[in-house]
């Protein structure tokens, strides 16, 4: 292992590997390795441009902490979160499709009953959630957990508002009834940025993409024996549906978020201002045997 040229070098590095007892990592570091070489190779990557790579991914460990994953950002702007997504979940086309997860699921939200008010008392329209979980067949899921959490008319999450940070508003645990039912009251979300003070806002103004995600709804809808469903609800009518910055929006998970004047429509008796109504199926797939 002398005298390595651009030509041998692959090779060299691989054949170091050849102990690797476990086959998975084998094979996936052996495909890394000829991919980041190829790579390096297509660009013929300069030596400055290597060290402004390692400065760019020593900056996104550094801006990690317990609470911002800029990692998890990067990955997520790149569209390998949700290619991986893709892979993982194969679902037919009836089933619930997933999208991203994203940095604000909190697992110290409180459990509530059908119709609970989660909006923290924060003003925006009103908005009302009723929803199914149901399997293929239509045969409703009764007693699914259903995680749902949202940002607020501003487009931020509990833990950005002053004085919510600890207290948790707009998300909440509910459970399903005997008839796959549950439903909740809050307030409309609103599209917001993805976090733009670090690394991953560099490559985003240099790539001169937005920071806007479209307004959306989160919800977790796991019931036992069927495939956990992380996914989310977007608005018809959003302006940035068409440019996510982590590539989470797919036709199904748009929904009318129907707005109705005050006294009208099918929520008429319990608000005195205008209000918007959702109504969503979620249909899960059934777990592989192991
Ligand atoms: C979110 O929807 O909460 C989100 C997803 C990915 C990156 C940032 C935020
Ligand atoms: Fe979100």
């Amino acid at each position: 292992m002398r005298d390595l040229t651009s030509d041998t070098i692959t090779e060299a590095v691989i054949s170091t590997m050849g102990d690797t007892k476990d086959a998975r990592v084998a094979e996936i570091l052996d495909s890394l390795v000829r991919h980041v070489h190829s790579f390096v190779r297509e660009v013929e990557l300069t030596e400055d441009e290597w060290a402004r790579g390692i400065d760019f991914l020593t900056r996104t460990g550094q801006k990690c902490t317990p609470t911002r994953q800029e990692f998890i950002l990067l990955s997520d702007v790149l569209g390998v979160t949700m290619l991986v997504d893709a892979l993982s979940n194969r679902r037919p086309a009836e089933a619930t499709q997933n999208s991203v997860l994203g940095p604000f699921f909190r697992d110290d939200r409180p459990e509530l009953p059908h119709t609970a008010d989660i909006s923290g008392g924060l003003p925006g329209t009103p908005l009302f959630f009723e929803g199914r979980v149901v399997n293929r067949e239509e045969t409703p899921l009764a007693g699914a957990a259903v995680d749902v959490w949202h940002s607020d008319a501003e487009g931020h999450y509990d833990v950005d508002v002053p004085g919510l940070a600890d207290a948790s508003a707009m998300r909440a645990l509910f459970r399903t009834d005997e008839k796959g039912q549950f439903g909740f009251r809050s307030i409309r979300p609103s599209s917001y940025p993805i976090p733009g003070d670090g690394p991953v806002g560099e490559l985003m103004s240099a790539t001169g993409r937005s920071l806007m995600r479209p307004a959306h709804v989160h919800l977790l809808v796991e019931a036992p024996g069927f495939q956990r469903v992380t996914t989310m609800l977007f608005p018809s009518d959003d302006p940035y549906l068409d440019a996510d910055p982590v590539f989470g929006v797919k036709e199904s998970l748009v929904e009318s978020f129907d707005t109705y004047e005050a006294g009208s429509g099918p929520c008429r008796e319990v608000t005195d201002e205008p209000y918007t109504l959702v109504r969503r199926t979620f249909v899960l797939e059934p777990r592989p045997a192991d």
